[in-house]
């Protein structure tokens, strides 16, 4: 574990880049840094690896001093990746990425196979390994850039606005690739950014820092966005904090309502057999129970049911699998207002009603305040658990 302890930075001309920060930092985890530009993310990322010496306080890592250990050893301990990548623009893709196993002696052959072994990681196309940076489009240089702090496998990466220069859509490409390198490989990440959606998406527990190097909230993603410590965070979380938060409750909960699917091959007995009710639609699936559209029940009745004129149930969700998020989209942009509820395969497993989800977010909501009265807001304790979900869900 990373531990800052009262840590303060103050440069030489008096600027205060960080106040009396303290932040314990979990193994095996992404911890995140967010703040607006100028409020001292980048200062403590680069006292943890010792390129920046604090002016009081310290910093532990397994309970000992960094200040007590050699820097070398300490560094090569902690891969860094900074925006752009800040690769060697001279040396080759395959060369960049075994830098470091290169300075410990490896050995051309070792280091150029562990190389090549990372690009695949990464889900670079080893063909690359010949070219350099200035030949690869940013995305792929950031990949670069994370293969390279891997390549000795340090047990801590830090990580400073590493997706900042890329376009929104490589970014999120980018992302998904970090979480999965993660659950592969479970290193202790410190991840910089000044996009709170991106600190919310990666972080495990997401540091909020303002102006004056001040630590504002620490704490997990859908506990910040439940309780904001303070209008600054409120603000910083931006507008629609309330819908973001479903992301964290999951749909396994979710009442669905079976009987208004019927098969385009049913008879037209089968199909007035089904309820009224609530339901004023059918939905219609093939024959393999894969959702086709909407029906008004009387279409139906009336003999073979013609397909383009169906209402399109639009996108589905997969039950249990996607975010409470995920359901009221679909039942929101549903022209019946009925969100399709489909299995890992796609086939329709039951229809659920915009005020059903309603009901659902407001039961989450409850659970989670009863949960956060009972725990110690600095415990760790992720309130999106709690609230009933087994892990972050897409959003
Ligand atoms: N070497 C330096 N000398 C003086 N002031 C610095 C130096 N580096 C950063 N600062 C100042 O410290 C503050 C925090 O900077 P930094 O840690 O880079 O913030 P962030 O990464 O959050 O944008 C800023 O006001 C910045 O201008
Ligand atoms: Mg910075």
């Amino acid at each position: 574990m990373i531990r800052i302890d009262t840590v303060t930075k103050r440069y030489p001309d008096g600027t205060v880049a960080v106040d009396r920060l303290s932040l314990e930092i979990p193994d095996r985890s992404i911890t995140v840094l967010v703040g607006p530009s100028g409020c001292g993310k980048t200062t403590t990322l680069r006292m943890i690896n010792r390129m920046v010496e604090p002016s009081e306080g310290s910093i532990l890592l397994d309970g000992v001093d960094i200040r007590e250990q050699p820097v070398n050893s300490l560094r090569r301990s902690m891969g860094y990746v900074i925006q752009n990548a800040g690769l060697f623009q001279h040396r080759t893709i395959v060369d960049n990425i075994a830098t470091v196993p290169r300075l410990l002696g490896w050995g051309r052959q070792k280091s150029r196979a562990r190389a090549v072994e990372l690009m695949e990681r990464v889900g670079l196309d080893s063909a690359l390994a010949k070219r350099y940076p200035y030949q690869l489009s940013g995305g792929q240089q950031q990949r670069v850039g994370v293969a390279r702090a891997l390549a000795a496998d340090p047990p801590v990466l830090l990580m400073d606005e590493p997706f900042s220069a890329v376009d929104p859509v490589v970014r999120k490409g980018l992302q998904d690739e970090l979480l999965r390198l993660q659950e592969e490989l479970g290193k202790t990440i410190v991840f910089v950014t000044h996009d709170i959606d991106e600190a919310i998406k990666l972080g495990t527990t997401v540091a909020v820092l303002r102006a004056g190097g001040r630590l504002a909230q620490y704490a997990p993603p859908a506990e910040l966005l439940t309780a904001p410590a303070d209008a600054f965070v409120e603000d910083f979380l931006g507008t629609d904090r309330g819908i973001r938060r479903l992301s964290f409750f999951g749909t396994a909960g979710l009442e669905l309502k079976t009987s208004p699917i019927v098969a385009v091959d049913a008879t037209a007995e089968e199909a007035a057999a089904r309820p009224g009710g609530d339901v004023h639609y059918l939905l219609v699936t093939d024959r393999d129970g894969r959702p086709l559209g909407w029906s008004e029940p009387a279409a139906l009745t009336a003999g073979a049911v013609d397909a383009g004129r169906l209402l399109p149930h639009g996108r589905p969700f997969e039950y249990g699998v996607e975010s409470l998020r995920a359901a009221l989209d679909c039942a929101v942009l549903s022209p019946t207002g009925w969100a399709v509820a489909v299995d890992g395969t796609g086939r329709a497993v039951g229809v659920v009603s915009q005020q059903t989800i309603g009901e659902a977010i407001r039961t989450a909501h409850a659970e989670g305040r009863r949960t956060e009265a009972g725990a110690d807001a600095r415990t760790g304790d992720d309130a999106g658990s709690a609230a009933g979900t087994d892990a972050k869900v897409a959003g």
